[in-house]
């Protein structure tokens, strides 16, 4: 018996509803970060650590050390500012949800 075009319809539509509802958003606060991380968590200049594909609660743990002055490096600082839980948790998920790269020569 065929399946019906119904049911190949939805068998092939199910993986890409999956997908979207996994995707972050583009965080609004993401252009900054990009300058040093890249959009896709590959680091854009010496010295800054690739994120793609990170951990998303070390990624979202970091970041609050950060925020919170527990972790000293003047730059990440300065870049996260006094930023939001709730945007802090976008910029988090982002990086996570980003494959790696081949690292750069
Ligand atoms: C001027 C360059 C620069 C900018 C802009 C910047 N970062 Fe960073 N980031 C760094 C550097 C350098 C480090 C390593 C700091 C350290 O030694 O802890 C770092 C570390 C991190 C880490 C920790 C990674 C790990 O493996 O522990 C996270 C997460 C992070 N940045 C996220 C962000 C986010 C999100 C933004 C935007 C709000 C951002 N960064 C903006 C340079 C930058």
């Amino acid at each position: 018996m065929r399946a019906s075009p119904t049911a190949a319809l939805l068998a092939a539509l199910l993986p890409l509803a999956a997908s979207a509802a996994d995707a972050p958003a583009r965080p609004a606060r993401l252009g900054l970060c990009a300058a040093c991380h890249g959009e896709t968590g590959m680091a854009q200049v010496p010295g800054a650590p690739n994120l793609a594909g990170q951990r998303l609660d070390y990624l979202r743990e970091a970041l609050k050390q950060y925020r919170d002055g527990r972790r000293a490096a003047p730059l990440m600082r300065a870049a996260i500012g006094p930023v939001g839980d709730a945007d802090l948790d976008a910029l988090a998920r982002w990086y996570s949800a980003q494959t790696p790269q081949a690292p750069r020569p």
